[in-house]
């Protein structure tokens, strides 16, 4: 009988612990912040934990100005501001007024309402591009620059090329830009960091398996590739976002695929709550996504994605080799426990994080940067947009691939049915 494993519970001490910037929420004045969407990822909603304007609440406590909501949804934001009016963060509220665009409220602020952060938590298909209407970002830009941004993921929906444009634009214009990729500001997720810097390990794979409660996701358009780009660019961004943070930029001409689809036989699934009929054929999205890529490395990475499950809980595990080492990272989203296998050894230590929030790290770590006003912070912000975009590009090429696989055999059935008529 071998030994027991070692359990280890550490504690969330302090989030700032990740950063190991100080900022403290009753120093300094006023801190004025501009949300733009009113939506859930920034007021919260019953199906996950994302709520931004709490961990802003949480981390500026009464400093908090939020000087404006803008979203066309006028009724929406109004709304999620009047809710704020019986919760101790009223204050922050008292004076927060609602703009349909970013051009209308830079034309109406005074200059003491400058925000110090924007946070742009709307749906991709609104910004990441060029083109007229979805290009929020360049809205930003040209009405109030050197404004740093915080912006959702993924990046946009459209073309990666017009994306990249965005991009060179952002960095031209020296604006600092964050992307919500929070799991890597997971506690685990840096203690990983931590153990391969300190024993300067290489990482030669990785192994992602993100399996989704279909059950549970009753918004049609995710069910739709042509509105939110399909399960890999939208949901399984967050992976293999972390398969690039360990092992480096991957290699697009090496990627390859295997879909699982609607129409094959094992592809039926039974509680889809949404009317998948209403959706064009040629749209509806993949069950089951494996890939394999080489990074640029020489390291090996795989993911398969799978809408497959029923219920509420999703099945996500994420593991990084090296040398003699094991890092799997188990439930990161709900509960994330971390085993590590270290060389010379079968035992795996087992670490649980109480109480972590990624989405708190990553707010407050945004904050302490711009507080600080010190450009060697800005390592602090662990996704860039110049970064996410490189995530963006990596799952559209997961996406293709699937696709090119799935064309391929459509094309072979059909040859091979051709082929039984006219033998016959
Ligand atoms: N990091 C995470 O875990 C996480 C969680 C949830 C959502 N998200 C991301 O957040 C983004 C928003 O998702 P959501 O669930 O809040 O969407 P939502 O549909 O609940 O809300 C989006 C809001 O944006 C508004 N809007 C649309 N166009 C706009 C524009 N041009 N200017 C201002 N407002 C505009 C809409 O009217 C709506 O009120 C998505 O990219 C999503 O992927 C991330």
């Amino acid at each position: 009988m071998g030994s027991r494993p070692p359990t280890y519970a550490i504690q969330a001490r302090s989030v700032h612990d990740v950063s190991q910037i100080s900022s403290d929420e009753t120093s300094g004045g006023d801190f004025n912040v501009l949300f733009i969407g009113a939506g859930n990822v920034v007021f919260g909603t019953t199906e996950g934990p994302w709520n931004h304007s709490l961990r802003f609440e949480k981390k500026l406590g009464d400093r908090l100005k939020v000087v404006a909501v803008v979203d066309p949804d006028i009724t929406r934001a109004k709304k999620a501001i009047d809710a704020k009016s019986n919760t101790p963060a009223k204050a922050s509220y008292e004076q927060t007024k609602v703009f349909r665009t970013v051009e209308e409220f830079a034309t109406a602020i005074h200059s003491k309402d400058t925000p110090r952060i924007i946070l742009v938590g709307v749906p991709p298909a609104f910004r990441g591009s060029t083109l007229p209407g979805h290009n929020l970002e360049q809205q930003v830009l040209k009405h109030l620059p050197g404004i740093p941004m915080f912006v959702e993921k993924p990046v946009a929906t459209g073309p990666v090329n017009r994306t990249l444009v965005v991009s060179q634009e952002i960095g031209k214009a020296g604006t600092l830009c964050g992307v919500g990729y929070m799991l890597r500001y997971l506690q685990a997720v840096q203690k990983m960091k931590r153990i391969i810097k300190e024993h300067d390990l290489r990482v030669m794979a990785t192994i992602t398996r993100y399996a989704a409660a279909y059950e549970s996701i009753s918004v049609d358009h995710w069910w739709d590739k042509s509105r939110s780009c399909g399960p890999i660019i939208e949901q399984a961004t967050h992976v293999a976002d972390l398969s690039r943070y360990f092992a480096g930029e991957v290699d697009l001409k090496t990627i390859r695929a295997q879909t699982l689809d609607w129409d094959e036989e094992p592809g039926f699934l039974s509680e889809i709550p949404i009317d998948e009929s209403k959706i064009k054929e040629d749209n509806r999205i993949p069950r089951v996504t494996a890939s394999t890529w080489k990074y640029q490395s020489g390291a090996v990475g795989s993911l398969i994605h799978l809408a497959v499950l029923q219920g509420t809980d999703y099945s996500c595990e994420f593991e990084v080799y090296a040398d003699g080492y094991l890092f799997k990272l188990v439930n990161p989203y709900v509960k994330p426990t971390l085993y590590i296998r270290r060389p010379g050894n079968d035992i795996e230590e087992v670490y649980t994080f109480a109480d972590d929030d990624p989405f708190y790290t990553e707010v407050s770590n945004f904050v302490d940067v711009i507080e600080s006003g010190d450009k060697r912070k800005e390592s602090n912000i662990f996704s860039t947009y110049a970064d996410a975009c490189k995530t963006y590009e990596f799952t559209w090429a997961i996406r293709e691939a699937g696709e090119r696989s799935r064309a391929k055999r459509k094309a072979r059935a059909l040859w091979e049915s051709e082929l039984g008529k006219s033998s016959r």
